[in-house]
């Protein structure tokens, strides 16, 4: 039997071919059976696996623009023009934080269809084994153990060959990835040479303390892998190129709307004894709409925008929605609570004795128009590659950190990593200069921030507080870092080729080194838990492990927000994974 939405869309069908709509006028109708909010990173994989049975129809709501024609979003190495272009972001700053002297920070988030997948770093990694088996034990749940959730890995991932063909044997396990999902994942197509090899010497020199690890993304992380990320054949894959590609966006039940601004949810019933809400309210132009689903809402609109539409829609802490002045729905403390995030330290630069670096290509004007023709050409050369590194390193604390003294080891098991290095042959500097980087992030932060709202207009920006070093536990976890990335680079094989470093911290105490780590940490952008998951039952949290919001009936998020903890990993992957799982929930649920 046809349902409601279909039989409205079946009388317009062949009105357009193209079912990505720019004007909510030429949307055939606002009756579907699942309204997403959001067409990021998990909203386009929840809607195209829906979309899979064509007796079900589903509308995307994307508040940004279309990734089409985007330049700077297909082309890799154009990723730190696309990163500030405030065209496609949602130009939010943090709130100052008391952990970095008080500074506050852009809070990159995209604003076009693919979200942040489509103007991410594209490093491709998973986390441990050990992450999820955590996430299985907190929710009561086995289905997200690792062993449970990998399947939804490789059915999301294309591993594809790199851009330059190379011999790629013994830089990746081809046993731990897929060949048939529809993001593309490579290993770099562009060598640098001189630079790749001494990172692995020095996994030769010093195999105790950095062993080379064939794939880190095989649940165990520990050591220096080659970068992945996600690039096919050239060109940034994204949840808009891969599960939104013509073949998926054609299907007639599946409509995306862009330019529609979700404020929050309306028309509240009760169903099964539950509040639920029959609408969504979205903002097109100057106008208000509202789009209905028959079976259930999801929010996809990611860390940031899921807390902020619960919170807009009366539900959240009681005590915030009533000092706004905001109806209250339903009191659920957790909502925006939780949020962690990776802070990244970008201090360990050299100088070296080399012109085999990045600034080879950006600090010569000939050269980069150069490359950029040979990407447009041939989609070959230095252009193929992100220019955020060539090897991944992944690795734990000391056993005698002082770190431990401060707080029980954040970690979800020996085999996942405190922290996180990466190797590039460039820098931040005068343009021109020959530099290496080792960027250091805190994979297993202490640290927690959140998001919140302080305002009744829904469309006023949220306030954004990562909470990056509130605790000490991860100042000194970055100490570590620091100490680690100094022994990296005393293996042999950078002798004569290290210079002097961009910033000099020889000498420095620990306070010192303390307070420099303070003023420069930055964000790595990987925010997850602002509606975390929990046991069913449990005190705190935002969703149950079906990630239905708790309480509320026929409402979802399908998002990082749902990301209990911070995995040691990148969170675009597991963002895939989770929509994947969360898509298939929702399928056995409504039986389609
Ligand atoms: C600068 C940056 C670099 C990163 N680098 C990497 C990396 O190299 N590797 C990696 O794995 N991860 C990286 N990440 C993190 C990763 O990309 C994110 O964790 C992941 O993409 C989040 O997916 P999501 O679906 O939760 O949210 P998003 O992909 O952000 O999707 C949310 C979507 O909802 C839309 N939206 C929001 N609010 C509303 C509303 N009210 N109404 C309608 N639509 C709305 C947004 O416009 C967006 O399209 C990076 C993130 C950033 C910002
Ligand atoms: C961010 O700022 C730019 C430039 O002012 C603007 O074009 C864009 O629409 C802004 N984004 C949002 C979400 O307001
Ligand atoms: C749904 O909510 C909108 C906005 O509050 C309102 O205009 C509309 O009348 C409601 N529709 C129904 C069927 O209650
Ligand atoms: C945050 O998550 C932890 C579990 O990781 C939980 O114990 C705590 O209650 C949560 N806090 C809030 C405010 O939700
Ligand atoms: C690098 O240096 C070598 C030798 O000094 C020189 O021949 C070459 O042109 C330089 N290459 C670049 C990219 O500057
Ligand atoms: C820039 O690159 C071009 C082309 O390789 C080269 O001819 C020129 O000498 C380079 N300029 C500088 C200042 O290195
Ligand atoms: C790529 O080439 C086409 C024509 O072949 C041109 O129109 C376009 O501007 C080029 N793009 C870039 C980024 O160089």
């Amino acid at each position: 039997m046809l349902s409601p939405a279909l039989i409205l869309l079946s009388l317009f069908s062949g009105v357009a071919l193209c079912k990505l709509y720019d004007n909510v006028a030429d949307l055939p109708g606002l009756k579907y059976d699942f309204v997403i909010v959001g067409g990021g990173t998990a909203g386009n994989v929840v809607a195209n696996r829906l979309t899979e049975n064509p007796k079900i129809a589903v509308l995307v709501l994307e508040a940004g623009l279309s990734n089409e024609g985007v330049t700077s979003s297909q082309v890799p190495f154009l990723l730190n023009q696309l990163i500030p272009d405030s065209t496609y972001s949602w130009n939010y700053t943090t709130v100052p934080m008391p952990g970095l002297n008080g500074r506050s920070m852009p809070y990159f988030r995209a604003f076009f269809l693919g979200g942040c997948s489509a103007h991410n770093g594209m490093v491709y990694t998973r986390g441990a084994a050990d992450d999820f088996n955590r996430y299985a034990t907190l929710t009561g749940d086995k289905g997200w153990s690792w062993d449970r959730i990998l399947p939804y890995f490789l059915k999301s991932e294309k591993w594809s060959p790199p851009a330059d063909h190379h011999d790629t044997r013994g830089q990746f396990n081809p046993k731990v990835h897929g060949t048939k999902g529809p993001i593309s994942v490579s290993l770099n197509g562009f060598p640098w040479s001189t630079f790749e090899q001494k990172v692995i010497q020095t996994t030769k020199e010093l195999p105790h303390e950095f062993p080379f690890n064939l794939d880190m993304n095989s649940g165990q992380p520990l050591g220096v892998s080659w970068l992945q990320s996600t690039i096919g054949g050239g060109e940034r894959s994204t949840s808009a190129t891969g599960y939104l590609a013509p073949k998926f966006i054609r299907r007639p039940n599946l409509h995306v709307l862009l330019h529609a601004q979700v404020s929050k949810l309306v028309n509240a019933t009760h169903k099964a004894g539950k509040p639920a809400f029959g609408g969504v309210q979205f903002r097109y132009g100057n106008s208000l709409f509202v789009a209905h689903a028959s079976k259930e809402i999801i929010l996809s609109a990611g860390p940031v925008g899921s807390p902020q539409i619960l919170l807009n829609s009366g539900i959240g802490a009681h005590s915030t929605l009533s000092a706004l002045g905001i109806p209250p729905v339903l009191d659920l403390p957790s909502v925006g609570k939780n949020a962690s995030d990776h802070p990244s330290l970008f201090i360990m630069q050299w100088e070296v004795n080399s012109n085999e670096t990045f600034a080879s290509i950006t600090g010569n004007a000939t050269r980069f128009a150069q490359g950029l023709a040979q990407w447009n050409t041939s989609r070959t050369g230095p252009f193929v590659d992100s220019g955020v590194g060539t090897h991944i390193g992944f690795s734990r604390l000391p056993k005698h950190s002082s770190a431990f003294a401060v707080h029980a080891d954040p970690s979800p098991g020996p085999g996942a990593p405190h922290l996180e290095m990466t190797f590039t042959p460039g820098g931040f500097g005068a343009v021109g200069a020959n530099l290496m980087t080792i960027d250091i992030a805190v994979v297993s932060p202490v640290s927690r921030g959140s998001v919140t709202i302080n305002s009744n207009d829904p469309f006023a920006p949220p306030l954004i507080d990562p909470g990056y070093l509130s605790s000490e536990f991860d100042v000194i976890a970055l100490r570590e870092g620091v100490a680690q990335a100094k022994q990296f680079v005393s293996a042999p094989v950078w002798s004569g080729y290290l210079g002097a470093m961009t910033t000099d911290i020889a000498g420095l105490s620990d306070l010192e080194l303390e307070t420099l780590i303070r003023s420069s940490t930055g964000s790595s952008f990987h925010l997850v838990g602002t509606a975390g998951m929990s046991a069913r039952g449990a005190r705190y949290g935002v969703v149950d492990p079906d990630l239905q919001v708790k309480g509320i009936s026929g409402l979802s998020v399908i998002d990082a927000s749902v990301v209990p903890i911070v995995p040691a990993a990148h969170t675009a992957a597991v963002t895939y994974a989770f929509a994947e799982r969360g898509a298939d929930l929702l399928k056995q649920r409504w039986s389609c």
